[in-house]
C-alpha cells in the first residue's frame, strides 16, 4: 500500500507518526512509505535516517496527501488540511470526531475513511502518562515566584512546607502527573471516584505526603493548594464541573489550574483549550495551563511510543485495507469513524446527534 507521513502542523507539535524503525518494518513487508521532508526532525529522526529505512523523501503535505492511500498522522485534523483529503484516503490519526463537528462534517462530505487512533489504544495511550508527567512539571515551574506562583519549593527544606498539588482524576494520566510531583517531594492529594484508583495510589506512594480522597474533598483542599491538575475524563454530556467558576474564588491568588484533560466546560468552568505558543491565560485571577498537546513537548519520546502503538494495525491496514482490518482486530474498529460518508463512531453520533451506523452493524455487511 502507499502510506503517506505529513509533517505535524500544529504549533510547537514535533511529534511524527512513525519513526525511521516502524517505516523500516513497513518498507520490509512490501509498501511504499513516503515522508514529508523534515517530518521527524523534532523528533530526533532527519530525513536521511528515513531514506535509509527505505522511504521516500516529499517535499510537501500536498504531494503526500496525492500520492498515498494510507495516511498515518498525529494531531488531529486541521481545517488547512481539509482541501488535501480524498475519498480514497483512509485517514489514521488522532480525530476527536465527537468535539469537532465542522470536521465530522467535512469527513463526511469527502467520504474518506477515518480511524480514530486515540481509541485503539487496548493497553492506554502512550501518550496519556507522557502528558501527565510533563503537565505536572510544567505546573510545578509555575509555581516559581518570578512565573507568578505560590514560591513554594517542590520538596521540604528547613521546616518549610512542600508545594500542594491536588491530582483529580488518578488514571493514566493522574498517575504520570503523580510520578513527576511524588518524585519531586511535592505534597500531594489524589482524588478520584473510583476506590480502586486510590488504593492503587495509596500503594504507589505509601510512606511519601500523599493522600487519597474521595472526589467531594475538593471545595475543603481548596485554600492551601498551590498546583491543581485536572486528569479526569469528563463525559462530554455532562454540564456540570468539578471546579465551577465561582470555587475559583476560593483559591489563592498565586494558584494555577493545570487542565490536562482539557476539556472546555467540562470538569473545570473555566477551561478553554491553549497551545504551547501560549500556554496560559489568567481567569478571574487564577492561572490556567490548558495546552492541548502536551507530550508534543517531548516528542521523540512520544513519538517513539506513538509510532509503536499503532504499527501493527499500520501493517494490518496496508495487508487488508481498513474495513477488513477492523473485522480482524477490535480495538481497531473501535476507532472507526466514518466510511464513504457514513458516520460509524457511536461517540459522534450520540453527542452530535446526528444518525450513525453502529460499528458492529458495519463491518457484518
Ligand atoms: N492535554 C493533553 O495533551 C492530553 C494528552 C493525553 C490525554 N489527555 C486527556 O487526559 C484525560 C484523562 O485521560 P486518562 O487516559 O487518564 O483517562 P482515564 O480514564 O485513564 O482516567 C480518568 C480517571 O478519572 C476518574 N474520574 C472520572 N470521573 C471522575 C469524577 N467525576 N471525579 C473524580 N474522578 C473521576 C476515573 O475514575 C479515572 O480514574 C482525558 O480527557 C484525555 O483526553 C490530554
Amino acid at each position: 500500500m502507499d502510506i503517506g507521513i505529513p509533517r505535524e502542523t500544529k504549533p510547537q507539535e514535533g511529534r511524527v507518526a512513525l519513526l525511521p524503525d516502524h517505516v523500516n518494518a513497513l518498507v520490509r513487508e512490501g509498501h511504499t512509505v513516503r515522508v514529508e521532508k523534515n517530518a521527524g526532525v523534532l523528533s530526533g529522526a532527519d530525513d536521511q535516517s528515513y531514506s535509509a529505512a527505505g522511504a521516500l523523501i516529499l517535499e510537501s503535505a500536498a504531494q503526500i496527501f496525492d500520492t498515498s492511500e494510507l495516511i498515518v498522522k498525529v494531531k488531529e485534523p486541521l481545517e488547512h488540511e481539509f482541501g488535501l483529503y480524498k475519498a480514497r484516503h483512509i485517514l489514521f490519526t488522532n480525530v476527536h470526531s465527537a468535539a469537532d463537528k465542522p470536521l465530522t462534517d467535512h469527513l463526511l462530505k469527502v467520504g474518506l475513511t477515518a480511524i480514530a487512533a486515540e481509541d485503539t489504544h487496548q493497553h492506554g495511550s502512550p501518550n496519556c502518562p507522557l502528558a501527565g508527567e510533563v503537565g505536572a512539571f510544567e505546573g510545578v515551574r509555575l509555581c516559581l515566584s518570578p512565573h507568578g506562583g505560590s514560591g513554594r519549593h517542590f520538596m521540604p527544606h528547613f521546616g518549610a512546607p512542600a508545594l500542594k498539588a491536588v491530582v483529580l482524576g488518578l488514571g493514566a494520566v493522574g498517575n504520570g502527573a503523580l510520578r513527576t510531583l511524588m518524585r519531586l517531594g511535592c505534597s500531594v492529594s489524589g482524588l478520584d471516584i473510583n476506590p480502586g484508583a486510590r488504593m492503587k495510589a495509596d500503594l504507589d506512594w505509601a510512606g511519601q505526603d500523599f493522600t487519597s480522597a474521595d472526589v467531594n474533598a475538593l471545595p475543603e483542599l481548596l485554600a492551601d493548594t498551590d498546583l491543581f491538575v485536572n486528569c479526569v475524563l469528563w463525559p462530554k454530556h455532562r454540564d456540570d464541573h468539578l471546579i465551577d467558576r465561582a470555587m475559583l474564588k476560593r483559591m489563592k491568588s498565586t494558584a494555577v489550574i493545570v487542565d490536562i484533560s482539557c476539556d472546555e466546560g467540562g470538569a473545570v468552568e473555566t477551561t478553554r483549550a491553549t497551545t504551547w505558543s501560549d500556554p496560559v491565560y489568567s481567569e478571574d485571577g487564577i492561572r490556567h495551563f490548558c495546552v492541548d498537546n502536551i507530550p508534543g513537548a517531548v516528542p521523540e519520546t512520544a513519538s517513539a511510543g506513538y509510532g509503536a502503538a499503532l504499527l501493527p494495525f499500520v501493517k494490518l491496514i496496508g495487508e487488508v485495507g481498513a474495513v477488513e482490518a477492523c473485522r480482524r482486530e477490535p480495538w481497531l474498529a473501535r476507532g472507526l469513524t466514518c466510511v464513504e460518508g457514513e458516520l460509524i463512531l457511536e461517540e459522534t453520533g450520540m453527542v452530535q446527534q446526528r444518525p450513525y451506523t453502529p460499528v458492529a452493524e458495519f463491518l457484518s455487511d
